[in-house]
């Protein structure tokens, strides 16, 4: 499944729009810098490493509009592409990141002319959806090997094919973990506000025919009381260089919850995901979303007029909480500063 891709043809982006699954299965095209921005900002792309290959391919997609030779002009131009993308959301690291990747290209490119940058501009968001699938197969590999055959395997939010280029991150560890026999239920939190468990990460499940069912958030502490769960595994959008992790709201009380119930907590994550500047999760950049997210479930309001909505799209486990941090580099255990330092290449 390509989440997205560059067309040649047409110097553009086509993206699976994920707004519409899984009733609709249906790709878009981005043609301009404000519409790969909303498809960002609105969802239609999502998880932090499809963000970064989507603005990765922005900037490119960007450099094409420019019109005439003038190199100046060209670098002034390419500022509003970047700042608009860098605009649309704070928390996933891998967006600024991957923009941090395309302006060494325009630097290490710069005796080209217009045209010859953006040549390289291209190749390079292309590359990096090529890279991004290789890693996710590496960290699948690090991470089945924690996984006892027949495991039962709890997630949240989506860490899979569509959180990525292809193959996902938590979702490609079970992925990795199924094929050799290890895992035997997969249990997908329905991830409120925006149910990415319940529309994307159960699609991939149905998808690829491993067992899975699924749970509202809030069943996570009955099902681990009674036995059910042996593992959680989760994606991140920014890990601090201690080991704190930002991901999607209610990853946190389901890393509190595994705890109480001794049941091994893991998050995996490239290691463009680890902000290494950031001492802790406490300067973790953490998203607030519209409050209609919460307000309604589809199109249907479900409260009343007037309540105030309080609406934080990610928050942040502490390391501590933490059992492993599988990257494609290895996987750092305990994951603490020298643990995570030491997989940085
Ligand atoms: O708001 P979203 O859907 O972009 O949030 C996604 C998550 O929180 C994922 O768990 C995270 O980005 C890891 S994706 C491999």
């Amino acid at each position: 499944m390509d989440t997205l891709r560059w067309l040649d043809e047409e110097n553009c982006i086509e993206l699976i729009d994920q707004t519409l699954l899984p009733g609709k299965f249906k790709y878009i095209k981005a043609k301009s810098i404000e519409a790969v921005a909303k498809a960002i900002e609105i969802l239609q792309v999502r998880g932090a490493p499809a963000i970064g290959v989507m603005a990765a391919m922005g900037v490119a997609l960007g450099a094409t509009k420019f019109r005439g030779k003038d190199k100046e002009k060209f670098y002034e131009y390419m500022e509003t592409v970047f700042e608009r993308i860098e605009r649309t959301r704070p928390t996933a690291v891998n967006l600024f990141w991957a923009l941090e990747r395309q302006r060494g290209i325009i630097a290490k490119n710069a005796g080209k002319d217009v045209a010859g940058i953006t040549a390289a501009l291209i190749e390079e968001g292309k590359k990096m959806r090529v890279e991004d699938i290789k890693i996710n197969k590496r960290m699948g590999a690090n991470g089945a090997k924690l996984l006892k055959k027949g495991s039962r395997v709890m997630t949240h939010c989506n860490a899979g094919s569509l959180a990525t280029a292809d193959y996902g991150t938590a979702l490609g560890v079970i992925r990795a973990a199924y094929a050799k026999g290890r895992i035997e239920r997969v249990y997908a939190d329905e991830t409120r506000p925006r149910l990415q468990g319940a529309m994307l990460t159960a699609f991939e499940m149905v998808q690829e025919g491993i067992p899975c069912s699924l749970n509202c958030d809030n069943a996570a502490a009955t099902l681990m009381a009674r036995g059910m769960i042996d593992a959680v595994i989760v994606g991140a959008d920014r890990i601090a260089a201690n080991g704190d992790t930002a991901n999607k709201i209610g990853t946190y009380s389901l890393a509190i919850v595994s705890k109480a119930h001794k049941v091994p907590f893991y998050v995996a994550a490239p290691i463009s995901t680890i902000d290494y500047s950031l001492k802790s999760g406490a300067e973790i950049p953490i998203e607030e979303r519209d409050g209609d997210e919460v307000r309604k479930i589809g199109r249907e309001v479900i409260c009343p007029d007037g309540v105030d909505i309080v609406n934080y799209a990610f928050d942040v486990t502490p390391a501590k909480l933490i059992a492993g941090i599988i990257t494609e580099n290895g996987v750092a255990a305990p994951p603490n500063r020298k643990n995570l330092a030491k997989l940085r290449k």
